[in-house]
C-alpha cells in the first residue's frame, strides 16, 4: 500500500499556477474566496493538515496549534511574522518560515511614494481638485514640504530601511539619519550615506521619518504622544512597518492640531479597520497594506512560500532546507540535518 500524500492548506486564493506546484507533492486544500477566519476556523484547518501557507491575517499561536497532531510547517506570506507565535511553533516542533528579500525594493518604493505624497500633499491636492475647489489660482495653494535636500530619518535599518536610505541619499540628496537596535558596520553606513543617532535625536532631526522596524510587544506604541511631541511640527511620518508601533489616536491628534504636518500610513493597528479619526483627516495618506503589492513581487513571495512549504515537509529539490526558516530548532527536531547557511534569521 502506498503512503497517503501529505495534505496542505492554503488559507487565501493566490496565483493558481504557483499554488499548483504544491500539487506535485501534496494534496492541496486551497481557499477559493478571500476569507476572514475566526481563530477557531484557523485551528480547525490546521488540525487537518501537515503544512499550511498562511497570510498575515491568519494568527497562528499556541491556541491555534493546541490540537494539531499532523502539522509540521507553517509558512507565512510576508517578511513580517508577528501573526505567528514562533516560540510556540518551535516548542511544538513546527517549522515556521517567512518571505524576506524578495519584497525589499518594492516595499522601499512604496515607503518613498508615501513620503512624497504626504510631504507634497499629493492625495490631498487631488481630492481638492476633484471636489472643484480649484478656483482662482493662489500662490499659496497646497504648499508642502521639500523632499530633496531635507533630513530623512529611518527607524529600523534592516534591508527595507536601507533601501529607503539609498533612495533618499542617492536619489534625492537627503541627509540620512537612522536608529536601529544595532549600529550598521561603518562601510555600510558610508555606502548608504547614513548616520547613526539616538532615538530622541532621530525624532528631533528628521524632516521625514520612516518607520520600518519589526513589530514586537516591546515596540508597541513606541511612537506615542511623547515621541510625536519631539518631532518638528513641519515633519512627516511614514509607517510601512506595523500599525501597532504608532499610537494612532495620538498621531491623529497631532495631525489635526498642527503639531505634525502630514503622515503616510500603509499599516494600521486594527487593519482592515482604519480609525475614523484618521479617515477624517486630509493630511494623512492612507493605503491598504500594499507595501509589497507589485505583481512581480507578490508572485515572488508566493513562489518562495511554496518552496518553503515544500522543503519544510521534506519534498522537492531543497527537502529539509526551506530557504527562509525562522526556527532552526524545529527543523532539527523534524530530523533534518540543518546546514547553518540555509537557516536565515529575520533580516528585515
Ligand atoms: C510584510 O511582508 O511583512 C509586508 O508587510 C506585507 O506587505
Amino acid at each position: 500500500m502506498t503512503e497517503p500524500r501529505p495534505r496542505v492548506w492554503v488559507s487565501q486564493p493566490l496565483f493558481d499556477d504557483l499554488v499548483a506546484r504544491l500539487g506535485e507533492h501534496f494534496d492541496v486544500v486551497a481557499a477559493s474566496d478571500i476569507t476572514q477566519y475566526t481563530p477557531e476556523q484557523v485551528a480547525h484547518h490546521l488540525a487537518q493538515v501537515d503544512g499550511a501557507l498562511v497570510s498575515l491575517n491568519e494568527k497562528v499561536g499556541a491556541a491555534e496549534i493546541a490540537g494539531v497532531p499532523r502539522l509540521r510547517a507553517v509558512c507565512n506570506l510576508g517578511v513580517g511574522y508577528n501573526n505567528l507565535d514562533v516560540d510556540a511553533l518551535s516548542r511544538a516542533g513546527i517549522v515556521a518560515t517567512n518571505t524576506p528579500d524578495v519584497l525589499t525594493e518594492t516595499t522601499a518604493d512604496l515607503g518613498f511614494a508615501l513620503l512624497m505624497a504626504a510631504a507634497r500633499r499629493v492625495t490631498e491636492a487631488e481630492r481638492w481638485l476633484r471636489e472643484g475647489h480649484w478656483g482662482p489660482w493662489s500662490f499659496e495653494t497646497m504648499l508642502g514640504m521639500d523632499v530633496h535636500g531635507s533630513t530623512l530619518g529611518i527607524l529600523g535599518m534592516g534591508r527595507i530601511g536601507q533601501g529607503i536610505a539609498r533612495r533618499g541619499a542617492h536619489g534625492f540628496g537627503m541627509k540620512v539619519v537612522y536608529h536601529n537596535r544595532s549600529r550598521l558596520p561603518q562601510d555600510v553606513e558610508r555606502d548608504l550615506g547614513a548616520r547613526y543617532v539616538g532615538f530622541d535625536a532621530l525624532l528631533q532631526q528628521a524632516d521625514h521619518l520612516v518607520l520600518m522596524l519589526p513589530y514586537s510587544p516591546d515596540v508597541h506604541h513606541l511612537i506615542d504622544a511623547q515621541a510625536l511631541a519631539k518631532m518638528k511640527p513641519t515633519a512627516t511620518l511614514v509607517n510601512i512597518a506595523r500599525g501597532g508601533i504608532v499610537d494612532e489616536l495620538a498621531l491623529a491628534d497631532a495631525l489635526a492640531h498642527g503639531r505634525l504636518a502630514a503622515a503616510g500610513l500603509d499599516v494600521f493597528e486594527g487593519e482592515p479597520q482604519v480609525r475614523p479619526e484618521l479617515l477624517a483627516l486630509r493630511n494623512v495618506v492612507l493605503t491598504p497594506h500594499i507595501g509589497s503589492a507589485s505583481l512581480t513581487t507578490r508572485r515572488a513571495m508566493v513562489a518562495l512560500a511554496v518552496d518553503n512549504l515544500t522543503a519544510a515537509l521534506g519534498a522537492g529539490p531543497h527537502a529539509g532546507e526551506p530557504p527562509s526558516a525562522l526556527n532552526a530548532e524545529a527543523l532539527k527536531a523534524a530530523g533534518f540535518a540543518v546546514g547553518g547557511k540555509k537557516i536565515i534569521a529575520d533580516k528585515r
